[in-house]
């Protein structure tokens, strides 16, 4: 049974008195488009600043902050028709700086953060009991973003090359795991009843063949990350090369 989750992006507008949601999660123009990393961010701001090499002190829109915002937004409740039909959709940079009232260079100022450190239970994002939380990591995350203009960037986390041989688990899967799935498929009532924040969990999508179907996107499978653009090739490639070598625990 699907249970209503939390949009964290589909939430602010109601607080700000503002409905509005994702409509359709697959919009057939967005199928196979530009890949996130590649400095295909996905939305129409064609002044967004691409850099080649992902600068460890920056924080990426397009690679850091839109993965975990839409990675944070349960389903059923950004999928009720009722919304829908409001049209706006919160998986871009102008309605994420709109809806989240981001002050360029002002965390404090800005509704986007100030929803997350609230302590009022009306005003707190996500919303206490939605069984969904950022890690304090990822509200810095969002903090510096601010704190460093809140731009439109995104970089190529791999313009150095695609190195796939030795890949372990912690250094490399997780790390793409944890920007663009486990805020869905982790705690007690994770998406699509899909939990991959164990070896244990994400062994059994492994083993059944589901995890590569749903990032490779062929016929029958969900493709993931639930709609965003399908992972850079890169990260594709790491994963597979992974499960290759026997998906070890490393
Ligand atoms: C915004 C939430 C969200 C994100 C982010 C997300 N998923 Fe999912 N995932 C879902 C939902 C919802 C389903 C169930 C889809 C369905 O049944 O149609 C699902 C289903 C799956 C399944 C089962 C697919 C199948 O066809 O059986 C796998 C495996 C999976 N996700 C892996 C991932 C991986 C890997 C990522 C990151 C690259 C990811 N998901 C990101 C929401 C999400």
């Amino acid at each position: 049974m699907k249970r209503p989750l939390f949009c964290i992006l589909s939430l602010l507008p109601l607080i700000l008195g503002v409905s509005a949601c994702v409509h359709d999660p697959f919009p057939p123009s967005d199928k196979g488009q530009g890949n996130i990393g590649a400095g295909g961010s996905g939305n129409n701001d064609t002044t967004g600043i691409v850099k080649d090499f992902c600068d460890p002190d920056t924080v990426y829109f397009a690679n850091d902050i839109l993965p975990l915002l839409s990675s944070s937004c349960g389903i059923a409740g950004c999928h009720d028709a009722a919304r829908e039909k409001e049209g706006l959709s919160m998986t871009d940079y102008n309605s994420v700086i709109n809806t989240g009232e981001v002050k360029k260079g002002n965390p404090a100022g800005s509704k986007l953060y100030r929803v997350l450190i609230s302590s009022d239970p009306d005003e707190k994002m996500p919303p206490p009991g939605s069984g969904v939380s950022l890690s304090s990591g990822q509200i810095e995350m969002i903090y510096t973003w601010i704190s460093q203009g809140a731009q439109n960037n995104s970089c190529n986390p791999n313009a150095g090359g695609c190195d796939t041989s030795k890949i372990s688990l912690s250094a490399d899967i997780q790390a793409i795991l944890n920007t663009y799935c486990i805020n869905c498929h982790s705690g007690s009532t994770p998406q699509g009843n899909v939990r991959l924040d164990s070896y244990t969990d994400l062994k059994i999508y492994v083993d059944n063949g589901r995890l590569v179907g749903s990032i490779t996107w062929p016929a029958g499978y969900a493709p993931m990350p639930y709609g965003q653009p399908q992972l850079d090739s890169c990260y594709i490639n790491k994963i597979k090369s992974w499960i290759n070598n026997g998906a070890p625990n490393n």
